[in-house]
């Protein structure tokens, strides 16, 4: 029965897949209907209907409470990993109801479940070399909840193979993006801000993509203690305040910014500890203004890395596109600054290409799972640091 149902999944010519994402920001899950015929280098795809699933409250502070080393309980993860695939199927459910379809006309679900912690450099345990990361959510329960086959664990195959496990955004990117005459950075500013650097006329071979360091996580942490709001709506917040060379010097000088590629980062450098250090080592300052500072450290941190990793790529080439997605293109001061930095380089939201800012990560988890039961890889191991392509996720059906 299940050995036919996957087999039809995979022989069908055309498949509707739904992504599900909540990033490191846990602000809601992004729920997406998305439209497939083939796989690999000729898939087509169209977004059809999408849906913001929001938490109950308290949900975001407790899922945060458990990524902080120390700060879970084995009882409270293995709850929260059910909860959270609860949630996942409830807007797979929501998405299906605001699509006005049945769930059963849905073949497939790609979920990336929810990031608690991400340790992406090698270490030695009892021997053996691992890189872990964890994101809750079990695929197996989504797929029973829902009786949709569910793919999830997407970045587990890419690390037992060496790689980072992340970002896997690029493999989307090359497929949405790709321009025979432009040089495009596509920037995604989530909780981490990633960028992907695509050159006309790319292979995935010519992919540079890698986390650059916080997105809104410095600007929510400190939101959230000095104000108990989420985030800076609009940037209103950063616009009243000053800039603070010494601050702004001191967060430049974050060892991340200089560690060499392949790199991904998460909540272990750039949350509650790094705000706690923050406030020790810089005392007395305006709330607006340490607000402000971060804002800037976040879009010139984006520039910096942009300079050390990516200009020299371009090999004298001009980068004709910066495409911003995920929320934190809606803080306008962060994205001021950014024009400011990228100044020649025209600003684009990913909308104005046709992929909607807030649906594109959902999207690229459709289009993921869409590309396991198709067999196809999508790590990029240039990107990833992986030692080969290989096929991502399990498949819970
Ligand atoms: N109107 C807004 N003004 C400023 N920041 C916003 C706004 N809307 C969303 N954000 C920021 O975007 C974040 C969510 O972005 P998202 O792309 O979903 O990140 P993640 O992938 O980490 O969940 C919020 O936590 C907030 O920091
Ligand atoms: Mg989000």
């Amino acid at each position: 029965m299940v050995k036919t149902r996957l087999e039809s999944i995979i022989r069908k010519k055309e498949r509707l897949v739904v992504g599900l994402m909540s990033g490191t920001s846990v602000d809601s899950i992004d729920a997406v209907l998305v439209h497939f015929t083939g796989s690999g280098p000729s898939v087509a795809f169209r977004q059809l209907a999408f849906h913001t699933h929001i938490y109950p409250k308290g949900y975001k502070d407790y899922v945060l409470k458990n990524s902080l080393p120390g700060g879970g309980t084995v009882e409270s993860l293995s709850s929260l990993n059910i909860l959270s695939a609860h949630f996942f199927a409830d807007a797979a459910r929501s998405l299906a109801k605001k699509a006005g379809i049945p769930l059963s006309s849905i073949d497939l679900i790609g979920s990336h479940g929810q990031t608690v912690h991400h340790l992406p450099e090698e270490r030695t345990m009892f021997g053996k070399k691992i890189r872990s990361t964890l994101q809750l959510g079990d695929p197996s329960t989504i797929a029973k909840l829902t009786g949709i086959v569910t793919v999830g664990n997407f970045r587990m195959g890419d690390m037992a193979l060496g790689g980072q496990g992340a970002p896997l955004v690029p493999y989307f990117d090359l497929l949405a993006f790709r321009s025979a005459t432009k040089n495009r950075l596509l920037l995604n500013i989530g909780g981490i801000a990633n960028a992907t650097l695509l050159k006309k006329n790319c292979t995935a071979r010519d992919v540079v993509a890698f986390d650059t360091g916080p997105g809104n996580m410095l600007i929510d942490g400190l939101m959230k203690r000095f104000y108990s709001q989420p985030f800076d709506q609009n940037g209103m917040i950063a616009q009243s305040g000053n800039i603070e060379p010494l601050l702004l010097k001191y967060l430049m000088s974050h060892p991340y910014l200089q560690k060499t590629l392949p790199k991904s980062t998460g909540r272990e450098l750039f949350g509650d500890h790094f705000i706690n250090k923050i406030l020790n080592v810089f005392k007395g300052l305006r709330k607006p203004d340490i607000i402000a500072t971060v804002t800037e450290f976040t879009a010139l941190s984006i520039y910096d890395q942009y300079l050390r990793f990516l200009r020299k790529r371009l090999k004298g080439d001009i980068l004709s596109e910066l495409v911003i997605s995920g929320g934190g293109s809606r803080n306008t001061v962060l994205v001021d600054s950014l024009r400011r930095n990228f100044d020649g380089t025209m600003i684009l939201m990913s909308d104005d290409l046709g992929v909607p800012s807030a649906s594109k990560e959902a999207l690229c988890f459709a289009v993921l799972a869409n590309e396991t039961v198709c067999g196809n890889p999508s790590n990029i191991p240039g990107v990833t640091g992986a030692l080969r392509q290989t096929i991502l996720g399990s498949i819970s059906a």
